[in-house]
């Protein structure tokens, strides 16, 4: 595949899929391709400011967000497109209306949809319905757009290749299991330590091990967050109730206290781990603030680079011939 940042093309080069709805349907060189395309638009915004000229976003949130709400609209408008904002916090998808019909009305008018919803099977529903891209947006089962800034963040700080050990501390959510899923298609090494009965999806571990043989990933889920950092070059967390599951804030907070990510934490890790975090964060509770507000914390980087790698997809997706 040649090299778009080189060759001065992004349009000709396509990605294997036509929607982003898991890491685990990308194929190593859509990531590379991905990343490629995102370094470029990280250092040349003004390159691509008509390459999406009229083209429609439509973004249908059924969860609270910030940065995937802020970075899709700036990113399209950013490239001379537009995005629509179906506020679905009340009603869930495919309540008042079929996901199928939304699907089948919505490709009428816009060209792409990012959809943030509980049921990671609604978004693979507006994705079989729909003859636009659909953009996973964060499920309660994956969120491939974060773990794809992940790793390119991890990227720009170090070489992206076997000799990177990263460890997950905490819940086993839909960023872990994007996180494993892209570890695994990366080749990188990923220890996961969560408590008993938080561990990530089996199925998902599955569907990442089917893969890491080829690669070389190797993914570990363990139990012992002291064992799991040692050695590792970044240490992630997450929150500790994500978006839906406030009711069990109080009981998981007791059952999560021990994996904390502190400074006795990171000094089993190295002295130059560095700490990552999707963010929204809780200081006090997934990670102290001094581990989160220290120079070990690439939080903001990984923030920034949802916009550059999110950018890098719509283009990547919803250029079509318009280059
Ligand atoms: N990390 C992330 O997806 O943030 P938001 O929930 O604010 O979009
Ligand atoms: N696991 C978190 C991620 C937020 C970006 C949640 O789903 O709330």
């Amino acid at each position: 595949m040649s090299d778009p940042a080189s060759s001065g093309s992004t349009s000709r080069e396509r990605l294997s899929v036509s929607d982003l709805l898991s890491i685990q349907d990308l194929t190593p060189e859509d990531i590379q391709l991905v990343f490629t395309v995102a370094r470029r638009l990280k250092k040349a915004p003004g390159e691509f400011s008509l390459s999406l000229k009229g083209r429609t976003l439509a973004m249908i949130f059924e969860k609270p967000s910030l940065r995937t709400r802020v970075t899709f609209d700036v990113g399209i408008t950013s490239m001379g497109g537009h995005a629509l904002f179906l506020d679905h916090s009340d009603a869930k998808l495919g309540e008042r209306e079929s996901i199928r019909d939304v699907a089948r009305n919505l490709e009428r008018w816009v060209h792409g949809i990012v959809a943030r919803t509980y049921k990671n099977r609604s978004v693979v529903e507006l994705a079989e319905h729909a003859r636009i891209p659909v953009i996973n947006g964060l499920t309660d089962l994956l969120h491939p757009c974060q773990a794809l800034a992940d790793y390119f963040t991890l990227g720009e700080k170090m070489p992206l290749d076997s000799g990177v050990r990263l460890c997950f501390v905490g819940d086993g959510n839909n960023t872990c299991h994007s996180l494993i899923l892209g570890a695994a298609r990366l080749g990188i090494h990923l220890s996961v330590a969560s408590p008993a009965g938080y561990e990530p999806n089996p199925e998902i571990v599955r569907q990442a091990m089917r893969t890491a043989g080829a690669t070389g990933a190797t993914i570990n889920i363990s139990r012992n967050p002291r064992e799991a950092v040692r050695g590792a070059n970044a240490v992630y967390t997450d929150v500790w109730a994500s978006m839906g599951q406030e009711a069990e804030t109080e009981d998981r907070a007791a059952v999560f206290a021990d994996y904390q990510v502190n400074g006795r934490l990171m000094e089993l890790a190295g002295r130059e781990a560095l700490f990552m975090h999707c963010l929204p964060a809780h200081r006090g509770y997934e990670v102290a603030p001094q581990v989160i507000d220290s120079p070990q914390s690439v939080v903001y980087d990984q923030a920034e680079n949802r916009l550059h790698v999110q950018k890098a997809l719509l283009l990547l997706l919803m250029a079509g011939e318009a280059l």
